[in-house]
């Protein structure tokens, strides 16, 4: 049973980002989705980004659909020329580039001796490199610009999970990505936070942890999993102008889970 405070249409109604372009990694489904939609909703133009492109497309039409603005994009973000041909694209369709939320992430989990140098490779190129070439690109526009807002997206999983040190880790690095990013490009207008979602009911959350969500329910001290729209709520807040004080933050959204364990 979910105990909402308040509906989602009452949430953040007031934040707004009209007039600014943003872009969204993995776009195409889950929490990418759910952040593009909500961004769209707010006034921004999205550049909704994928390696999925019929997924990308999937999205942008929603956002049409809903009266928004939208530019589906083939995006590989382990792929340092696939990360420039989008943010270059994205300047070239609506000058500029505000908002930047690397939200493209993989897992591969296996406990160490277990997991093959692919997996390795696979979850560091894409969580970790991915969130590189993207900021790379977008941070130089930015600069040009003086101002733009980054969202990473961590999680929670950045204390540590069983079973995904190949996540874990690239999910840690990247709240130090955050701060160190954040110290070299405030002085350029530009805000660097991260989110660190916990429990998102997903594709990626169906697919690794199945049966077991009634179990994170029951160690979540709010006693439930979230939502996509429950992590866009929170990049839609650190996109927008309320936030404009905050950088090099890690915004833990899930449910309480990384205060610790429950006692049972
Ligand atoms: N679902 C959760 O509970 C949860 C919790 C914490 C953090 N996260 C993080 O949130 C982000 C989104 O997760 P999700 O649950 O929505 O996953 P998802 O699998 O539902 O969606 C991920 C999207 O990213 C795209 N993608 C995958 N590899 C890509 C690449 N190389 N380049 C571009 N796009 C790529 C996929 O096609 C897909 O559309 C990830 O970074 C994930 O680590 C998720």
């Amino acid at each position: 049973m979910r105990h909402r405070l308040e509906t989602s249409e009452e949430r953040g109604k007031d934040l707004r980002i009209d007039d600014k372009v943003a872009v969204v990694t993995g776009a195409g489904s889950g929490i990418g989705e759910g952040i593009a939609l909500r961004l769209a909703e707010a006034g921004g133009a999205l550049v909704v980004a994928d390696i999925d492109l019929d997924a990308a497309r999937a999205t942008a039409a929603k956002i049409s659909d809903q009266g928004g603005e939208a530019m589906p994009v083939a995006c590989n973000v382990a792929s340092t020329e696939d990360a420039r041909a989008m943010i270059d694209g994205a300047l070239n369709r609506f000058g500029s580039v505000d908002v930047l939320v690397n939200n493209a992430g993989i897992a591969r989990d296996a406990i160490v001796p277990k997991m093959t140098e692919e997996m390795w490779d696979a979850v560091l190129a894409v969580n970790l490199g991915g969130v590189f070439n993207c900021t790379k690109f977008a941070v130089t526009a930015m600069k040009r610009q003086c101002s733009g807002r980054i969202v990473n997206i961590s999680s929670r999983a950045y204390l540590g999970n069983y079973g995904q040190a190949n996540y874990s880790a690239t999910k840690g690095a990247i709240v130090g990505f955050t701060r160190a990013l954040a110290l070299e490009v405030g002085p350029f207008g530009i805000r660097v936070n991260a989110i660190a979602p916990g429990y998102i009911d997903t594709p990626m959350t169906r697919a690794t942890v199945g049966d077991s969500v009634e179990q994170y329910k029951l160690t979540s001290p709010l006693r439930t999993v979230g939502s996509p729209a429950d992590i866009a709520e929170a990049v839609l807040f650190l996109a927008a102008s309320p936030s404009d004080y905050i950088t090099g933050e890690t915004l833990s959204v899930g449910g309480g889970r990384s205060i610790g364990q429950q006692p049972f």
